[in-house]
């Protein structure tokens, strides 16, 4: 298992279907479920809500939670159902998160969270991870943030996501602070050079090789969330610059494989559109993208949409196929 390059958890975005079809284009990156409550993965429809298909390992599951107990016994969930991590969120500032205690807001209790790190590490025997964020409201502090991982380290956690950003608690909506509150990428490589034991992941804003390249010289990984989300086939020059990878698939590859997958997955109940709505971006930047989106959005993003269309899409695909390699 390797965080060199893993994708962000977003919910509503990461869910087992479009973890499959992201690990249809990478072998190599690591993936992240969307958040999910402590209460959620305990009470809740289990197969339904932490289910998953064994291809989309190496897979963490991210939880949001700051009671001890449950978050032991999701960390012990997460490892009989055969996740490789569990990653506590410390870095959703949404309002609903801090009214549940869970979050961006824990960044204001130290103690808390290594108690609850430590729950986790002495329940199960996978990596527990954390994904925080640089500081919070008007605490953006080298001497803060260095003491709360600190503390985390001595809890047993020993790699850490952080997103260059500090999340403003009061006031913003959680999509400006993924936007507004500015990137500092130095207090992350400070954070690494004072810690050198322990895997630091940087990630907030990443969206070229290049980028990549820049922050892997001092960081032991990165984590990409939107760039890979709009821009799915963003993963094969991941792949191919970042990995090495030789032989990667086409769009065309990966296109036949997803009708594969829907085609089970209708059988097994699973809605079209829920499948079909995370390849909207497949065909970013080539020509065809436009046609690619209006055919997704006018025959396979209906709640009701069958999988008969389907078929037809392979035509569209190899047209735009055509069309991109005469081009190059
Ligand atoms: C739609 C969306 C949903 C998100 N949901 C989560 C989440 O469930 N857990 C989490 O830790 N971060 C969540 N985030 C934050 C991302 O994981 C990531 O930290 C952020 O987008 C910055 O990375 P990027 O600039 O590469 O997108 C979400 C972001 C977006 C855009």
């Amino acid at each position: 298992m390797t965080h060199k390059v893993s994708v962000a958890p977003m919910m509503d975005c990461t869910d087992r279907h479009d973890r499959f079809f992201l690990r249809l284009i990478s072998k190599n990156v690591m993936l992240y479920s969307e958040m999910i409550a402590t209460k959620s993965a305990i009470h809740g429809d289990r197969k339904k809500i932490l289910g998953f298909s064994p291809e989309e390992k190496p897979l963490a599951l991210q939880v949001g939670g700051s009671n001890k107990k449950e978050l032991s016994e999701v960390a012990k969930i997460a490892e009989d159902m055969g996740y490789d991590e569990i990653n506590i969120n410390l870095g959703c500032p949404s309002k609903k998160v801090q009214k549940n205690m869970f979050g961006a807001c824990l960044m204001k209790e130290p103690d808390l969270v290594s108690e609850c790190i430590h729950s986790m590490v002495n329940s199960c025997n996978i990596p527990v991870t954390a994904k925080t964020r640089i500081g919070f409201d008007d605490i953006e502090d080298f001497n803060y943030l260095n003491m709360f991982i600190t503390k985390m380290k001595n809890a047993g956690c020993k790699t850490f996501i952080i997103h260059a950003r500090k999340a403003i608690l009061k006031g913003l909506t959680p999509k400006q602070n993924l936007n507004i509150p500015k990137l500092n990428y130095k207090i992350v490589y400070k954070i690494k050079k004072e810690n050198p034991d322990l895997e630091i992941i940087m990630n907030g804003g990443i969206s070229k090789i290049e980028e990549i390249r820049n922050h892997l010289k001092i960081c032991n990984g990165v984590m990409i969330g939107r760039a890979i989300y709009q821009n799915p086939y963003f993963l094969v020059d991941i792949e191919r610059e970042i990995f090495n990878t030789k032989n990667n698939p086409t769009r065309e590859d990966v296109a036949e494989k997803l009708i594969k997958y829907l085609e089970k997955e209708v059988k097994l109940g699973t809605k079209v559109n829920h499948i079909m709505r995370h390849a909207v971006g497949l065909y970013h930047g080539q020509v065809g993208s436009k046609k690619w989106k209006r055919y997704l959005s006018d025959n396979m993003m209906a709640r009701d949409s069958d999988f008969q269309k389907a078929k037809h899409i392979m035509t569209i695909v190899q047209n735009n196929e055509k069309v991109n390699q005469t081009i190059a």
